[in-house]
């Protein structure tokens, strides 16, 4: 008798520990649940780091005393003049006291030697256009706090990255900072499609551009990569294609279909084959982690920098500070081509879309030397560029979202 009691017992407090269990997963899950931005729910999601329980996307732009984060006068070692809007003579620098608070995310504010620590022994690879160059200056400029730094080595030899004969510049650059055995490297490529020169004997030399492969570069060095963040876009013209002599390839031959010749298709199908390419690759490189960076905005009004058109306003925010919106990316060629992949996306087109203010047009092109004391300055007066970006500026945040996410 008292065991069937005893029985009756224990069957209701296990009955009771099931639906406190039962409310307590409800309570997590739960869309108003006040404790998802808590500490709790940051330990739930690193052990389910797949889980989208996080947009780095939706947020807002805070003001914040403690930006930029390094010096626009100083990172001379890295920073291009023609980005740095301190140096250029840009009248306003209201733009730089701003960072990017991700609704209810885990974003710890950037601490440069944490960063450096973490990375220890680890190579990030930025692989892409200008605009991947300027994420690739801002980390350097991050990671340095904009200090001189002569004890970070240039190892780009070590990646085949050395200025050819007759070459303006190398194809990248790659630094090492020795404390931490840290490697940060840029390779150009507008594209993502792997560049072959054709052997046409008449002027203009062509370049094949192949759509279905990845560039040379990112095959033959992808082993040595811990983080690598790729992103394409604003070469996808007429004007840039014609322009380059590259001649669109897909099955090793000259592509002939309607489909492709539409520049938009042949966007989407080599962001769709590079993904899927090194999709296939991640497995065999278990530590590597990487992104895709989705489109940078322009702001240009009234056309592009063709027809004159500018972005001259100076005031922070003027378009507003928040993303709330759950809708997914603008760029819903990155965003479909990673989907279901082990890429992950880094959304930064709507966040950077508030920050018109932050290009470097409206900053003063100063005139050069001249190289022969005969030859004119013919300086324009004011740089019309709103596709860049200032640095410090909005590329620091991209970095500061991917290094949140690895
Ligand atoms: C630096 O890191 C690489 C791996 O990323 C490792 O192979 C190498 O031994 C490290 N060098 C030093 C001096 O720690
Ligand atoms: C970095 O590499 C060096 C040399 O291979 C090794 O001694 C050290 O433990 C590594 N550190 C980390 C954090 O991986
Ligand atoms: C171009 O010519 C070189 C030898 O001159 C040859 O090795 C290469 O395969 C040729 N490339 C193409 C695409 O025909
Ligand atoms: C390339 O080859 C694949 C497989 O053979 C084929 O399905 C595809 O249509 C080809 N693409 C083009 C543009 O020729
Ligand atoms: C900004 O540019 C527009 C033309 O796009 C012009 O009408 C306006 O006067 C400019 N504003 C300033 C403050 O320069
Ligand atoms: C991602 O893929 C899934 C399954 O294929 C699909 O249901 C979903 O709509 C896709 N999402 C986006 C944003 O493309
Ligand atoms: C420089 O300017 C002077 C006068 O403005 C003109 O005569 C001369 O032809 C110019 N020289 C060049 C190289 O443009």
């Amino acid at each position: 008798m008292f065991g069937g009691r005893s029985h009756i017992l224990k069957g209701s407090v296990s009955l009771a520990l099931v639906i406190l269990i039962l409310f307590v997963v409800i309570l997590l899950v739960s869309e108003k649940n006040p404790l998802r931005t808590s500490s709790l729910f940051d330990i739930k999601s690193q052990f389910s780091p797949s889980s989208s329980v996080c947009n780095f996307a939706k947020g807002k732009w805070v003001k914040d005393r403690k930006r930029p984060l390094y010096s626009g006068f100083e990172c001379k070692q890295w920073l291009s003049t023609m980005w740095a809007c301190r140096i250029m003579g840009r009248p306003d620098f209201s733009f730089e006291g701003y960072r990017w608070q991700p609704q209810g995310c885990n974003m710890p504010h950037f601490d440069r030697f944490t960063f450096l620590r973490r990375m220890q022994n680890k190579t990030i690879a930025f692989i892409g256009d200008s605009l991947g160059r300027q994420q690739f200056q801002s980390l350097m400029c991050m990671a340095s706090g904009g200090n001189d730094s002569p004890d970070v080595q240039n190892v780009g030899w070590e990646y085949g990255l050395v200025k050819a004969k007759g070459a303006l510049r190398p194809d990248g650059w790659a630094y090492r900072f020795p404390t931490t055995n840290t490697t940060i490297l840029y390779y150009w490529s507008a594209s993502l499609s792997d560049l072959v020169p054709m052997n046409n004997t008449d002027p203009p030399r062509l370049t094949a551009m192949h759509l279905d492969r990845p560039p040379a570069f990112m095959r033959n060095y992808l082993h040595r990569f811990d983080v690598l963040v790729l992103n394409t876009g604003h070469h996808w013209n007429r004007g840039k294609i014609e322009g380059n002599h590259w001649v669109m390839h897909v099955n090793g031959t000259r592509v002939k279909g309607e489909y492709l010749k539409d520049i938009r298709n042949a966007k989407d199908f080599t962001i769709h084959s590079v993904v899927k390419w090194l999709d296939a690759q991640l497995p065999f490189h278990p530590r590597l982690k990487a992104f895709f960076r989705t489109i940078s905005p322009r702001h240009f009004k009234n056309g592009d920098w063709n027809t004159g058109g500018n972005c001259n306003n100076t005031v922070p925010l003027s378009r507003g500070g928040e993303i709330t919106d759950d809708d997914g990316s603008i760029d819903t060629t990155v965003e479909s081509a990673v989907n279901g992949t082990r890429l992950k996306i880094l959304d930064i087109t709507a966040l950077s879309e508030l920050r018109d203010e932050a290009h470097i047009s409206g900053s003063k092109l100063k005139p050069r030397k001249p190289k022969k004391a005969s030859s004119n300055v013919t300086a324009t007066p004011v740089i019309n560029d709103c596709l860049h970006w200032c640095l410090p500026g909005v590329p620091d945040t991209w970095n500061e979202l991917f290094i949140a996410q690895i």
